[in-house]
């Protein structure tokens, strides 16, 4: 449970809010590098942290990422035209480049041209490109710092896959199922009178997971207990999240995830060799966001078929149209099957990812933690808003917040392992990662 004046804080991430400082602090995603694959293409909206930008690639290839309005008398550049150099607006042809400076003036007389121009900036972002990705940087343009070394962009390009999908509730309850694993006995499961039955139907229901090395055990032993135990730890980029399960005899299934700020997080199934999810949150508006999906492999390529059912509909990534519209959505109750609910699966609803679509979204656009009640099982939320609203006041305080200037402490890794029951946490991080957070072996961290 929150207080109202910390619901808001987490929620709220407009211009000069503590939570929207704090993503202005971060390098964050803000298009995949494909919605501006031409030199001197179309120019696309940009919604983020509710700013309305653009975005284009110019001639030299570089991304501009600008506030959309034309300084002359307010036109929208979206309509402008992407030409040598820059951005001709439509209205009366002034013109700016990838920066933001105004480089023409077809309507001045030359001689008060640079004058003008030089009132005629239009803010614009810094941006880069990084892991099919293009990341901005919103905040202060003297303090940017690197970017975060995220295994997924640090991979050929050969052994990751990239997308997004729309998402429409507040960007913190989404990223609250990214923490909170528990739901895993219950969201996720397939309904099954027979353990065969239950792996033929877990097999089908997670597909583009990987997880088979435990045979389709890991769904069985997520069923049969469903009161994980939580470790938490946070490091130098954000926490480390592991809950146990009983896994038969003398064992335990563990499933560990990585939150790493402001709003990244992997999932927690891959075993070692297999391939990594993750997904990152971020704020269209405080009613709606992008989430981007990627998943990597760090020994080699993704195979056709990963990929196949990445495009379609497997993994973290729903069945979307070409808009990375989810097909199950809020507006068709995501095609929730009663029959399917009692036969099939727990939710009724086809795809993980859109299972976890339909249940966040429904707890409203922004959810009201002031009404919780909490359990055990929660302490990863709980420890997520806790790390979230110390990292908001400190960037609030002028403060450097949690990983902002060690893009090094993201090279983590989060995944699944059946370790023996007398093993603590720290043994089963080492066990699995060789390391106590999860840092990838050769971090120059360590
Ligand atoms: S409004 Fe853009 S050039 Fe006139
Ligand atoms: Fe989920």
């Amino acid at each position: 449970m929150l207080s109202r004046p910390d619901n808001e804080t987490l929620t709220r991430t407009g211009t000069g809010t503590p939570m929207g400082t704090l993503f202005r602090s971060y390098w964050i995603p803000v298009l995949l590098s494909e919605q501006v694959a031409e030199r001197d293409g179309a120019p696309v909206r940009v919604k983020v942290l509710g700013e309305e930008l653009i975005a284009f690639r110019d001639s030299a290839g570089r991304v501009a990422l600008m506030e959309p309005r034309c300084p002359h008398r307010g036109a929208n550049l979206f309509f402008g035209r992407n030409e040598e150099g820059g951005i001709r607006c439509a209205f009366h042809g002034w013109k700016f480049d990838a920066r933001g400076e105004c480089v023409d003036m077809p309507t001045i007389p030359p001689e008060t041209m640079p004058r003008l121009c030089e009132k005629a900036r239009i803010r614009a972002c810094p941006t880069r490109e990084w892991g099919g990705l293009v990341w901005a940087w919103m905040g202060d343009a003297q303090r940017v710092p690197e970017l975060p070394q995220m295994e997924f962009a640090l991979v050929p390009a050969t052994h990751r896959h990239v997308s997004k999908k729309y998402q429409e509730c507040n960007w913190a309850q989404a990223a609250e199922g990214g923490v909170d694993t528990a739901h895993f006995s219950f969201l996720h499961q397939p309904v099954a009178s027979s353990d065969a039955e239950l792996a033929e139907k877990a097999a089908r229901a997670t597909r583009g997971y990987s997880a088979k090395s435990m045979g389709e055990d890991h769904v069985r032993w997520m069923r049969d207990d469903t009161r994980p135990r939580y470790e938490v730890r946070k490091h130098d980029s954000g926490l480390v999240l592991g809950a146990s399960r009983r896994a038969g005899a003398g064992s335990l299934y563990w499933r560990i995830a990585q939150y790493l700020l402001p709003s990244h997080a992997y999932t927690p199934s891959a075993t070692e060799g297999q391939t990594y999810h993750g997904q990152t949150w971020i704020p269209i508006d405080d009613e709606s966001c992008w989430v981007y999906l990627y998943s990597w492999n760090p020994t080699r390529p993704l195979t056709q078929e990963e990929i196949r059912s990445y495009r379609t509909g497997g993994a973290v990534y729903p069945e979307m149209d070409s808009n990375w519209m989810p097909i199950r959505n809020r507006g068709n109750d995501y095609l929730i099957d009663r029959r399917l609910q009692k036969t099939e699966n727990f939710s009724g609803i086809v795809g993980v990812s859109e299972q976890d679509a339909a249940i966040q979204d429904s707890q409203g656009r922004i959810a009201d933690r002031t009404r919780e009640l909490l359990g055990p099982t929660d302490i990863g939320v709980v420890q997520f808003r806790r790390v979230m609203l110390e990292a908001a006041r400190a960037a609030t305080a002028g403060e450097v917040p949690l990983g902002q200037d060690k893009p090094e402490a993201y090279r983590v890794r989060a995944g699944g392992i059946v370790a023996p029951a007398d093993a603590g946490f720290d043994d089963v991080m080492r066990l699995r990662f060789g390391d106590e957070v999860g840092r990838i072996a050769g971090s120059s961290q360590r």
